[in-house]
């Protein structure tokens, strides 16, 4: 996949002092804008996931929703989102964490995933790790075997994946 991570890194741009100062903001946007390489980086997806026995495809709240969605697709499993703090109706579980710039809270409807499901879940981008490893906690609340934690972007110096559960495998395409 070393051509694709090329691609990726030409196109994705960065932003000093964006949203507040004292920050580097890397944007994932232009993937979308681009439909060749969106679909090159959803057909990898598909490849790496389509012997792993996934049950369902969970993606962050908001950017995760652009890669998981066309993996559940490709897959055909249900697509389940994990939203911030009060978007869902019905039965939730919440859980507060801290974000590289402030805090937050994120929640899953309890039905949506059974006990003993499989799941990968994708994000645009791992920074500290406190929403990676929020959304880890509710899925063990749900009783979700989680495959594997997907990202576009990795920000290393930040250390994010020290939040990802012992054992779980995480992977990230671009490390900055
Ligand atoms: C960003 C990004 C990740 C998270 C990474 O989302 O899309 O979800 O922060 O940071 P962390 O590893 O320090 O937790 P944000 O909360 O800004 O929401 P958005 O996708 O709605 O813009
Ligand atoms: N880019 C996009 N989202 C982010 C970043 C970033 O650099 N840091 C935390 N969330």
């Amino acid at each position: 996949h070393q051509g694709l991570v090329e691609k990726l890194d030409k196109v994705v741009r960065q932003y000093p002092d964006f949203p507040q100062k004292g920050i580097l903001f890397r944007d994932v946007h232009p993937i979308m804008s681009d439909p060749a390489i969106r679909k090159e980086l959803q057909d990898y997806y598909a490849t790496q996931y389509q012997a792993q026995d996934i049950d369902v495809v969970v993606g962050l709240d908001s950017r995760g929703y652009y890669f998981g969605v066309p993996l559940a697709d490709r897959l055909n499993v249900p697509f389940v989102p994990i939203r911030k703090g009060g978007k869902l109706p019905g039965a939730t579980y919440k859980i507060e964490y801290a974000k590289e710039y402030g805090k937050d809270s994120l929640e899953i409807q309890i039905e949506a995933i059974k006990p003993g499901q499989r799941v990968v879940v994708l994000d645009d981008l791992l920074a500290t790790g406190g929403t990676i490893g929020g959304a880890c906690q509710l899925l063990e609340k749900v009783g979700a075997v989680i495959v594997a934690c997907e990202f576009v972007i990795e920000l290393v110096d930040l250390d994010g994946k020290k939040q990802i559960p012992q054992g779980v495998k995480y992977n990230s395409l671009l490390k900055y």
